[in-house]
């Protein structure tokens, strides 16, 4: 194992804000995949909160590290945690499918969550494993500086807004976050339950196109 790796795992054990990987990141400079390869490293070692006991695989996120556009969902659900990839099960293929009619390719585009491991049975996220898990999203954010960041449900809107807002209340608006744009919208899950308000997901896509200066097929 080299030194880096090593010290991922050792900060990644602890717990702790990951000083030296961090360092390490910023002497790679503007190699976006390395700096992002490093972090997953980091996360793969976490112990931080109880989830990686019963995840099967780590769902750090996948897409292109240039990405103009950023997805951030929940959490993997069972799919994702057999497969170790963001959006894979039923809701993935209806993220998919708007990423398809957006004009993009899922290569084009980052796909990350706000946990990396799965929490038991899809319950929600814990307040605890969000707090433990921020620092990895926040930096791949950071490493990727997106022109636009499309939260999936509440869990990733409250994160970035730092503050409790229902996702009803949140999507058709655009927020800031660090100079990106957040355009918040429903989570494909409750779309699957809900798909009379896919034309609102297409409104805040539509958004987003507009952001980008991206052309719109209706
Ligand atoms: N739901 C999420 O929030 N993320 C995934 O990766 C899959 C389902």
């Amino acid at each position: 194992m080299d030194f880096v790796k090593f010290m991922a795992e050792v900060e990644g054990f602890w717990g702790i804000e990951d000083y030296f990987v961090e360092a390490q990141g910023k002497t790679l400079g503007g190699d976006k995949s390395a700096r992002l390869n490093l972090l997953m490293q980091d996360a793969l070692s976490c112990q931080a909160c109880s989830l990686y006991k019963t995840r099967n695989r780590l769902v750090f996120g996948e897409g292109s590290a240039d990405a103009d556009l950023m997805f951030i969902g929940e959490a993997p659900g069972a799919d994702e945690d057999r497969q170790g990839r963001p959006f894979v099960g039923r809701a993935g293929q209806l993220l998919t499918r708007l990423i398809d009619k957006m004009g993009f390719d899922r290569a084009d585009v980052y796909i990350a969550n706000v946990l990396k491991c799965r929490p038991p049975g899809n319950r929600n996220p814990l307040p605890s494993e969000i707090f433990a898990c921020r620092h990895f999203l926040l930096e791949q954010i950071d490493i990727i500086r997106p022109r636009v960041i499309c939260t999936l449900g509440k869990f990733a809107t409250e994160l970035l807004l730092e503050r409790k807002i229902g996702i009803k209340s949140a999507r058709g608006r655009v927020f800031d976050f660090k100079g990106i744009k957040v355009v918040p919208t429903f989570h494909p899950a409750y779309l699957l339950r809900n798909p009379r308000d896919k034309i609102l997901v297409w409104e805040d896509a539509k958004t987003i196109l507009r952001i980008l200066g991206k052309e719109i097929n209706e």
